[in-house]
């Protein structure tokens, strides 16, 4: 908004005169606002003399003893309530931002992190039950775009960017298995090769998923090209892919938490694997974060493993 044709509004001490002018205007007198505001009667008159030359309008007519606003008084008495009503309105809503209770947390969260992140929420309802919560869950790279855009409090990823200087808080291990039907012919061996899994159909999650990143680390290492049966952008799509046979797939353990198909999904006993990363609570530095996403971070970084435990996949 252009500020050019208020300036005479913006000098020093002019909120102070409108709360003298308005307290003058209120109680029709200059020695009750006086009393009120715990000022000198001179102090008062200087400064509706000085708001009325910055405003170059006469404010006040005294006509015997009683005192009356002019037509611009009238104006500008409207207008202080408005401009104060806005101010406690401001300072109501600051307040609010200022409180822990009555904040508002937005969490970004990969489409893996959900898994688990539900039951970190439900205990810090538990204990902040006026909290609202905003939960986005997206993919990697999605995720890493709302980071740049700074859409959200805290993001939840197993593998952040290196690139954005980034706060960090571990919140609990990601086991990375090779998840396969309770069918498959090898759901009984110990110790497979991951090399023999070079003739299986993989089911992979999308590109610009960190899942799909630790998968295609894997196979670099071990210099294979995985035969990709099909590509499917939801954890829950890939496990309905195994359950109807369509192959085999690394996913995190966590994506088997407390799912109804467990049982028919199980983990392959691959050498190496799990792969473990860590799920990580990110967010830019310099951000400055509201009370509520901090108390959430520290409950958090109290109470994650215990909660988080009881997610864990069946063994
Ligand atoms: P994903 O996320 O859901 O994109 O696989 C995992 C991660 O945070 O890297």
């Amino acid at each position: 908004m252009p500020q050019t044709n208020i300036r005479r509004y913006l000098r020093h001490g002019m909120l102070p005169q409108l709360s003298v002018f308005e307290t003058v205007a209120r109680l029709e007198s200059f020695t009750r606002a006086s009393e009120v505001l715990h000022l000198s009667q001179p102090t008062i008159s200087t400064q509706i003399k000085k708001l009325s030359e910055t405003l170059d309008v006469p404010l006040f007519e005294q006509i015997g003893k009683k005192i009356y606003l002019t037509p611009a008084g009238e104006c500008l008495n409207q207008s202080c309530h408005e401009i104060f009503r806005q101010l406690s309105k401001l300072e109501d809503d600051l307040a609010n931002l200022r409180s822990l209770e009555s904040g508002k947390l937005k969490l970004g969260v990969s489409t893996t992190g959900k898994y688990f992140v539900l039951r970190l929420i439900a205990k810090f309802i538990e204990k902040y039950p006026n909290a609202k919560i905003q939960v986005q869950a997206h993919n990697r790279q999605n995720l890493i775009h709302r980071l740049e855009d700074n859409d959200d409090d805290l993001y939840l990823f197993s593998n952040p960017p290196a690139e954005i200087e980034l706060v960090k808080q571990a919140l609990l291990e990601n086991p990375m298995c090779v998840l396969a039907r309770n069918d498959h012919p090898l759901a009984n061996q110990k110790s497979i090769a991951f090399e023999s899994l070079k003739s299986e159909l993989f089911i992979m999650r999308e590109p610009g998923s960190g899942t799909r990143i630790v998968a295609q680390e894997v196979f670099d290492q071990y210099g294979i090209t995985p035969k990709v049966r099909i590509e499917l952008s939801t954890n829950e799509a890939i496990k309905q892919a195994i359950i109807a046979g369509l192959g085999i797939s690394i996913l995190s353990k966590h994506t088997l938490g407390m799912n109804a198909h467990s049982q028919e999904i199980i983990e392959l006993n691959v050498t190496g694997f799990p792969i473990m990363r860590e799920w990580q609570f990110v967010y830019p530095v310099g951000k400055v974060l509201p009370p509520i996403a901090a108390a959430f971070l520290k409950f958090c970084q109290q109470d994650a493993a215990f909660i988080c435990a009881k997610n864990e996949a069946p063994e």
